[in-house]
């Protein structure tokens, strides 16, 4: 009975990343030279992304696991994570011979300049998603924040007549004032401060770090517009 609790209690918030966890010194790992000087720490190292993604394969697969699946996914920052988690769930689907059908789709999403979220959120075209109609829908996201971004793009797709929504989000931030959008599935949650790798960026920059790290002061100096 304990093994369940905690097991559930793991998939709502993820694994908790508290306010005082100081992160990994950037000395500890490889990173590529030219972000010297713009980082603070290592707060998530990439192995312990890829264990996370494994686990969150498992429980998506042990409750979707037996219908078709329309993966969504939410870019830019959402690329890398998708893509990791699609793997693995293809991995677990060969090797427990509960193959799943599964498509993969795109929604591209902008609302933050610098480090700040803009009011408007933008739609980016994409794919025509009339194609999620009547579909078990998976969301995958990067990031979400105040969760403004996530209510807005789930009213969109709904619109679109999914038979379900589950929505995978890789980060969730501990911030003031979040608005209950909690995805389904979440990888780890954080403090609320900006983080940058694995596909977030920072005016674009830093989707080539393969850690989730935060930004120094100076790193948001340089790229900033
Ligand atoms: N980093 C990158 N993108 C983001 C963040 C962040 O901390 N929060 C919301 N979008
Ligand atoms: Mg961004």
């Amino acid at each position: 009975m304990a093994e369940f609790a905690v097991q559930s209690e793991g998939r709502s918030e993820g694994i908790v990343i508290k306010d005082d966890w100081p992160g990994y010194s950037l000395d500890l790992f490889s990173y590529p030279a030219h972000y010297s000087g713009d980082l603070d720490c290592v707060i998530i190292p990439h192995g312990v992304i890829m264990d996370r993604t494994e686990r969150l394969a498992r429980n998506i697969m042990d409750d979707l696991g037996n219908h078709a699946i329309v993966v969504l996914c939410v870019l830019k920052g959402g690329y890398q994570f998708c893509a990791d988690l699609v793997d693995r769930i293809k991995d677990l689907s060969h090797n427990s011979n509960r193959t799943i059908p599964m498509t993969v789709h795109f929604i591209r999403l902008k609302s933050y300049l610098n480090d700040e979220s803009t009011e408007d959120l933008h739609i980016l075209g994409g794919e025509d998603l009339s194609l999620l109609a009547g579909k078990n829908v998976l969301v995958v996201e990067g990031i979400v924040g105040t969760g403004k971004t996530m209510k807005t793009l789930l009213k969109h797709v709904e619109a679109f007549g999914p038979k379900m929504i589950k929505v995978a989000g890789l980060l969730v931030k501990r911030v003031p004032h979040s608005s209950a959008c909690v995805p389904d599935y979440v990888g780890f949650e954080i403090p609320n401060r900006f983080v940058v790798g694995y596909a977030l960026d920072y005016n674009e920059y830093f989707r080539d770090l393969s850690h989730i790290c935060v930004i120094s002061d100076t790193g948001k100096m340089k790229y900033k517009i």
